[in-house]
């Protein structure tokens, strides 16, 4: 198929036009994007199409795994340097609003939320999330468990989120601290992270801060394992993303006729996972009218977490106009949450 006739398909997926027989009412973005990544030369499906409800379920099992080591070593920073963290934020004793980008269950971010409001201090918390079922659990438990903490949940995409604090933002008499943790920063490329740094930048004041978790380079064989757990829990978390491929576009996925497999490549710092065909065949996806053939061996690009060095960081820092003012590191020096400003 030409380069051409797939752009149009692609349209008409997104339209929904001659799809109008298709009964069902189909996600047409995540349909597009399934249609592209699998009809590409190289195929390959947006990480982001990982969580849905089960998904999250199975992420939520990834975090309590052993190899696992990011979201333990992420929590130690937080519970080893929240009293200097508080210094940074409300320096001169500005209120400080605290927007955390993908928030999640919020689990890390509560040692945080705990220990400034012990402090008393003025502040106002802003997680941001896609799910509308994850940011419902995080403010329900939150209105429950901290009922002194303010709360603006906003649900919404980040980039779509930005533009809606860039309105918020006018005029007011804050800080504005933008949390981007839990090292979702490496599941961008170089230049997707460098873009959404410099979005990030545009829509912030001079002297407002952001903090994101990155994953340090270490041991490669323990990055690896990180993603090659011997439960097979990672495998699951990416099979799933075929069966919702199956649940909601009605294809006929055989998972397993599919091999999960991940890399590591130590020069670049990044972990590229696989799900690898295991023989010739064709799966038909009726929602889009699409049969894809795969070939024995041939592999589906699924998702990329990039590790970094400091210097890597100071690199990023630079290039998208903040200056690192501090990294917090746990005790093993596995992980970083690094604090930069706008000048
Ligand atoms: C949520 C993107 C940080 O890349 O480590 C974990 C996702 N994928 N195991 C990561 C993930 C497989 C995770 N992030």
């Amino acid at each position: 198929m030409s380069q051409t006739d797939r752009s149009e398909k692609t349209a008409a997926i997104l339209e929904g036009d001659s799809f109008e027989s298709y009964s069902r009412k189909i996600n047409r973005q995540f349909a597009a994007n399934v249609y592209e990544g699998l009809t590409a030369q190289e195929k390959f499906l947006p990480s982001k199409y990982l969580y849905n409800k089960r998904g999250d379920e199975i992420f939520q099992q990834i975090m309590a795994m052993e190899e696992y080591y990011p979201t333990r070593a992420e929590y130690e920073v937080f519970e080893l340097h929240c009293q200097e963290m508080l210094e940074h934020f409300a320096q001169n004793q500005v209120p400080f609003r605290l927007i955390e980008f993908g928030a999640g269950d919020g689990t890390k971010t509560k040692v945080l939320l705990q220990y400034f409001l012990e402090q008393d201090t003025d502040f106002t918390y802003v997680p941001i999330d896609i799910s509308a079922n994850i940011l419902q659990e995080l403010t329900a438990d939150l209105a429950e468990n901290m009922p002194e903490l303010k709360v603006q949940g906003i649900q919404d995409d980040y980039f779509r989120a930005i533009d809606q604090l860039r309105a918020s933002f006018n005029g007011q008499q804050v800080r504005n601290v933008v949390l981007f943790l839990g090292a979702n920063i490496g599941n961008f490329s170089h230049q997707e992270s460098i873009g959404f740094l410099k979005e990030i930048a545009d829509h912030l004041t001079s002297g407002d801060l952001l903090m994101t978790g990155f994953d340090l380079k270490k041991d490669p064989e323990r990055v690896l394992n990180a993603y090659f757990d011997k439960n097979g829990i990672t495998r699951d978390f990416k099979l799933n993303l075929l069966q919702r491929i199956n649940d909601e576009l009605d294809a006929d996925f055989d998972l397993d006729n599919f091999q999960y497999f991940p890399i590591y490549d130590p020069m670049e710092g990044s972990i590229r996972s696989y799900l690898v065909s295991k023989q010739d065949q064709q799966v038909t996806i009726r929602a889009i009218d699409e049969v894809v053939q795969f070939e024995a061996w041939e592999a589906i690009y699924m998702e990329r977490s990039q590790k970094y060095s400091i210097s890597d960081i100071q690199k990023l820092a630079d290039k998208s106009g903040f200056s690192v003012i501090h990294n917090f590191y746990d005790a093993d020096q596995l992980f970083t949450d690094s604090l930069w400003q706008l000048p």
